[in-house]
């Protein structure tokens, strides 16, 4: 062989060498930035639609079904439901605080939650199912009674936050969950600054008195109400003030605000949150049968028995840093809501 082919020969092994190594760089950060790619079980991941994704059959029926109960909740098992058929007190939506009917992060989305059940809760003190978590929501978000478990519409409902669920990695699970994240520090939720917040940001579609707008056919709401006898009852997560500013912050003014790019700041979400919940709502029954280990209680529930001595004014607005203080020297316990 003469020293141009060897060299060539050489040039070319690099090469391929050199391509190599490129790839499986490439792979290997592909890897990591997107490991969903990598799983068989797992090529579909991306956030499912009703309107193109639906399995065939009676299945497909029942996610259908499913989705249709929580984004047209009125209708189908609200108030203007048919008798029988009026497990949800108020003329809200799930949709409505679960938005793009349970797909969107930062608004306590769905995709994900089937696979965290069953799980302890403290409210209860016990495990508790994806049904029994539906139906705290009912009975507290929805102001109305629990659907038995093994009901048509409660297993419809399971049978949709399944299927937004399925196949997902197991890193995705996390990263719709939830709200937002709000520092409350020594803040003082203030009603009164909040008002002015509300005054600009939001009472354009929720209304000056909080009782918001009816879509043009009656059959729901464009704008959902925030306080009044229409609205989520006083033992629901979203009458508590934190609850209440990460959820705002993440997802309101509507179209405008995302978890990743919110509008207001953490102490306006907080003002604005105690603004609307400093109104007259429904009352929950049985209230204080709520965490029945009480150290395990958000310090920001704002109705007691507490197992501390902080006043109810300070459990509903805050300061809430001496209250996460005091359950860490006195329980060992770490408060962040
Ligand atoms: C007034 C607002 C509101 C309404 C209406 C509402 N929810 Fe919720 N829901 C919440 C909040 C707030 C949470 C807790 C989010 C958090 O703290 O991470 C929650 C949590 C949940 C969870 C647990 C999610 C998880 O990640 O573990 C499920 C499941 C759920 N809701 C289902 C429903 C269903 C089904 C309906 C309708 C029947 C409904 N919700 C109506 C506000 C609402
Ligand atoms: C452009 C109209 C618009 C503005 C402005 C707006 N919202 Fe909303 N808000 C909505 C809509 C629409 C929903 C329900 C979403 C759905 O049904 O898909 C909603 C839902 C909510 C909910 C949960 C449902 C309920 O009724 O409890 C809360 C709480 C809320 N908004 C608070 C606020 C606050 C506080 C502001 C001001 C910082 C605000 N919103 C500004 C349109 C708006």
């Amino acid at each position: 062989m003469d020293t141009r082919k060897a060299i060539a020969l050489l040039v070319q092994a690099s090469l391929i060498l050199v391509m190599s190594i490129i790839l499986v760089v490439a792979a290997v950060l592909t890897y990591y930035v997107e490991p969903a790619l990598f799983d068989k079980d797992n090529e579909i991941w991306y956030v499912r639609d009703v309107a193109t994704d639906l399995p065939d059959g009676a299945h497909g029926k029942q996610v259908k079904y499913g989705h249709l109960l929580v984004s047209e909740t009125p209708t189908w098992l609200g108030p203007q439901a048919l008798e029988g058929f009026q497990f949800t007190g108020n003329n809200l939506s799930c949709s409505s605080c679960h938005l793009e009917a349970g797909t969107k992060r930062g608004a306590a989305s769905w995709i994900g939650a089937t696979k965290r059940y069953p799980q302890f809760r403290g409210r209860e003190n016990n495990m508790v199912t994806i049904a029994d978590r539906i139906n705290g929501c009912v009975e507290r978000s929805m102001n109305g009674m629990a659907l038995p478990v093994d009901s048509k519409q409660m297993m419809a409902i399971v049978a949709y936050m399944e299927w937004l669920d399925a196949g997902i990695p197991k890193d995705t699970v996390g990263y719709f969950t939830g709200l937002g994240e709000v520092s409350y520090a020594r803040i003082k939720a203030d009603p009164i600054q909040g008002k002015t917040i509300y005054t600009s940001e939001c009472l354009v579609c929720h209304g000056a008195d909080g009782a918001g707008v009816w879509k043009s056919d009656s059959s729901a709401y464009q704008y959902p109400p925030l306080w009044g006898q229409d609205s989520y009852n006083h033992g629901a997560g979203m009458h508590r003030v934190l609850t209440a500013a990460q959820f705002i912050k993440a997802n309101m003014p509507w179209g405008v605000a995302t978890i990743d790019n919110p509008k207001l700041t953490d102490a306006e979400a907080i003002h604005v949150a105690a603004y609307i919940n400093s109104f007259e709502r429904p009352v929950k029954t049985d209230v204080q049968n709520d965490f029945p280990e009480l150290t395990l209680k958000p310090m920001s529930t704002p109705y007691g028995p507490w197992a501390d001595d902080f006043s109810a004014d300070q459990h509903k607005y805050g300061p809430f840093q001496p209250i996460a203080d005091y359950y860490l020297t006195t329980y060992g316990i770490t408060k962040t809501k």
